[in-house]
Formats: structure tokens, sequence, C-alpha cells
């Protein structure tokens, strides 16, 4: 591979790794999900399973990338005949590329309710509305199938965009813009949020420290967090990772990208909750809380419109920087396997993925409850679709995890993940035992979920796979190189 497809600078992985990992997932579901589950004990276990489960199978995918080189899918499939395994690891590949086209579908429709609210916070159309009037206005943005596809269809082209004029002058000029911007927007949103808001009783909301309120299902949303927020097993990191230089150290770029990726998070649910004590609002949950409540708070406050506007583009950079890295890996793929142009590649990627928003777009109107889908599904398309990537997602990193930590050579683990043989101990004991054995646990708790037409389907695909890592653990070393 030549030196071209290397990210410029030593910094870019780490940079484009963390807009990858920051995105809804901190901005959002992170300071909800510790409000609800126990404050600073859970923060606690999240920090013991980001350590044990994430960082582990971090270091696993983006060693898998940078061994091999290339797009998730053709990486794959070189790295299973090198290390003589069955072609069944392939399915990592597989796995990620559907993953990245579902979620992107789903999450370009969100960030244009973003792009919507931006538009509308710097407009002052919300300035001094009631609670009433805003939540009829998320409302009746739902209700819009023709203006939420005008949002999903421009964010989906901005992503497009940047990732088609290439990894140098696309993404990584682009994420050199990007991700400054958001952490000083940040810290501006925190700083008024201190200012205006009542930081006391978030900081209290977020670490009271209640082990009562830490229930096994707060751990094992902790364990999923980790995997959602750090962007793995979708093959994001491991197209990233392919471009990562030989002499960047692996362990390192993993820590600062779980570092930064918690401090965001942390930083992030102070502020929002600075925010809606200090407005006298409700928790809440879902995503009422980024569309309702925080526009809300804002309405009432001194600048509001002009400090809302700001962080809502926020959201949409991070989601931007998190789209962007949905993109690549099938791109690249297309690019490799069918000789395309990165335009074209970027094309029929996004072009995919925009057409499977439409059915998220629809499941909050035309085709809401009670319609033909939900009859079939009994659920909306839109929950059909993130149900799907919840399978995949820990599937796509237990399967990472095995493959990292038993079909590859111990000189050739030892040469990416250097530092020390204690390291290398502990990396390879939590990768082959304690990870897998985590998302497994995740993995099952989806079971309760799936249901009705979707269970045979299920049972089939955890047969094959059972077959399949059974047999393919019995791996045959190569003669060293
Ligand atoms: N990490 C993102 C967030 O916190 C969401 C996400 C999960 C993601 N998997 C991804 C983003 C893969 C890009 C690629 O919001």
């Amino acid at each position: 591979m030549s030196g071209q497809n290397v990210w410029t600078h030593k910094g870019t992985f780490l940079l484009a790794a963390v807009g990858s990992a920051v995105g809804l997932g901190n901005l959002w579901r992170f300071p909800y999900l510790t409000g609800e589950n126990g404050g600073g004990a859970f923060i606690l276990v999240y920090a013991l399973t980001i350590f044990a489960v994430g960082i582990p199978i971090l270091i696993a995918e983006i060693m898998l990338g940078r061994t091999s080189r290339q797009s998730p899918i053709m990486g794959m499939r070189h790295l299973t005949r090198t290390h003589q395994t069955s072609r069944a690891w392939e399915s990592i590949g597989w796995l990620g590329a559907a993953s990245a086209f579902l979620i992107l579908s789903f999450y370009s429709v969100v960030a244009g309710w973003s792009l919507h609210y931006t538009w509308q916070m710097l407009t002052g159309s919300l300035a001094g509305a009631d609670a009433e009037t805003i939540g009829a206005g998320f409302d009746s943005l739902l209700a819009s199938p023709w203006l939420m596809t005008l949002y999903h269809t421009l964010f989906i082209i901005l992503s497009a965009l940047i990732v088609g004029m290439g990894i140098h002058k696309g993404i990584e000029s682009g994420l050199r813009i990007i991700m400054p911007a958001l952490f000083v927007i940040l810290l501006v949103v925190l700083g008024y949020s201190i200012v205006n808001g009542d930081i006391g009783a978030a900081a209290e909301f977020l670490f009271t420290f209640s082990l009562a309120d830490l229930s096994l299902e707060g751990w094992l949303q902790a364990m999923g967090q980790s995997f959602f927020t750090l962007s793995l097993g979708m093959g994001a990191i491991m197209a990233y990772g392919a471009y990562m230089p030989s002499d960047v150290s692996l362990t390192r770029t993993a820590f600062a990208v779980a570092f930064v990726d918690t401090a965001v998070a942390l930083v992030a649910g102070l502020a929002i909750f600075a925010l809606v004590f200090g407005a006298g609002l409700e928790t809440g949950q879902g995503p009422g809380l980024m569309f309702v409540t925080i526009p809300l708070a804002f309405s009432e406050m001194p600048f509001g419109s002009l400090i809302g506007g700001v962080f809502f583009i926020l959201v949409l950079g991070a989601a931007i920087s998190s789209s962007i890295s949905l993109i690549e890996p099938v791109a690249a793929f297309l690019v490799e396997r069918f000789d395309r142009t990165r335009p074209q590649a970027v094309a029929i990627m996004t072009l995919g993925s925009w057409a499977l928003g439409l059915l998220t777009v629809v499941s909050f109107n035309v085709w809401s409850e009670g319609t033909l889908f939900h009859t079939l599904f009994g659920r909306s398309a839109f929950d059909f679709i993130e149900l799907l990537t919840n399978i995949f997602m820990p599937l796509g990193g237990l399967l990472i995890a095995l493959f990292a930590g038993w079909a590859l050579t111990q000189s050739e683990v030892a040469k990416e993940l250097g530092g020390s043989p204690g390291w290398f101990s502990v990396w390879r004991f939590l990768v082959r035992f304690i990870a897998p054995a985590a998302v497994a646990f995740v993995f099952l708790r989806t079971l309760p979920q799936v249901d009705g037409y979707l269970l045979p389907a299920f049972g089939a695909l955890t047969i094959v796979l059972a077959v399949a890592i059974g047999r393919s653990l019995l791996v045959k070393q190569p003669p060293a190189a």
C-alpha cells in the first residue's frame, strides 16, 4: 500500500477517532443514563468497563485495520488468508459495513433535527416561547415527512462531500477545522451554563454516589454505552486504523481516545443538566431532552437564541464527524474491490443509506403505529433498524476481540501493541476472555427484544456463528515470516 493512504500527521488518527467517538452518545445518552443509574456509582462501573472491555476492543479493532492496511471487508479477507483461518471471519467486515449503512440511515435523520434547531435558534424563532409551543414545534417537525427528508438530505450531502474529497483533503482537513471548533463551543456552553444555570444541582445529579440506584440493568447499560460511545464493532475504527502510521503508539492513542471521549461526556452532562435545572425543568428522557427541554431552557435565558444556536452547531458538528466515519469503511471497500473512484463510491454508499433513511423519516408519521410495517414487525422501521444495529454492534465487537486475541500471532501483536511484556499479557487476557464474556452478556440481553419473525432468523445466525467461531478458533498459525 502506498504512503498516499496514510494520515498526513501523527495525530490525525487520534483526531479522527475522537471525531467518530464523540457524538449524540456523549451529548445526550451518557448524561441521561448516568442520572438514571446511580450517578457516581454508574460512572465508576462505566470507567471499569471502558478499561476492561472498551479499550481492549478499541486496540483490537485499530490493530486489525493497521496490520491489514485495507478497508474492513478486504482487510479481513486478507487476514483470513495470511492466518489460515476460516473465511467466516470475513463477516467482521461485512457486519461492520451493514451496521455502518444502517446507522448512517437514522443518524442522518436525527442529525437533521439539529439542523432544524440550529436554524430555529439562530433566527430567534423560539425566543421566549413556552413549553407548549416548543413541544408542539417538535411534534410538527416529526409530523412532516417532507421537512425531515429535506434536513436528512442536506446532512447526508454535507457528510458525503467531506468524505468524497478524500481522506486528506476531505476528512483530515475537515476534522482539523471541526474538532477544535467543537471543543471551543463545548467550553462556551459550559461557561454559559455555569453563569445562567445551576451547576451545583447538575454536579449533584451526576455525581451523587448511590449504589442503591445501580441495578444489574445499569451495569449492562454501562457496558452497552461504552461500546456505542467508542464507535466499536462496526468497522469505522478499523477503517481509520488502516491509515494510521506504523510508528504511532497504539496503546497510548487508544487510552487518549477513551479519555477525551469520557471527558466530553462528563462536561456535556454538567452543562446540559445545569441548564435544565437552572430553568427548573425535568431531566426527562428520550429525544425530548435534546430537542424540547434544551431549547426551552435556552428560550428563557439571556442570549439564549445565540448560545442555543451555537449549542446545536455543536451537536451538528459532533454528528458530522461521526457520520463521515460511517461512510469511510464502505466507500473504501467499493474503491478497493470494484475500482470505483472515491466520489462514485461515496455516492453509492450515501445514496443507499439516504434511501433507507426514508424509512426512519416515515416511522414518525406516515408509517407510525397501526400501519403495515408495525403490524408485520411489531415496531416502527426506525426501531427495527436500531434493533438490528444493537445486535450487529456487539456481535462485531465480539468477533473482533476473538480474532485479535486468538488468531493474530504473538509477535504480530507485540509489534503493534508496543509497551511492556506485562501490558501485552494484560491486553491479551482481557481481549481473549474478559471482553468476549462481557460482550456476550450484553448481547444476550437484546434477546428478549427479538420476537416474532425475527426469532428464527436470529436463531439461525447464532448457530452459524457458534459453529464458525468454534471451527475457526482452532487456528493453524502460519510459519513465522
Ligand atoms: N460514537 C457515536 C456517539 O457517541 C455513535 C456511534 C456508534 C458511531 N457507533 C458508531 C459513530 C460508528 C460513528 C461510527 O454518538
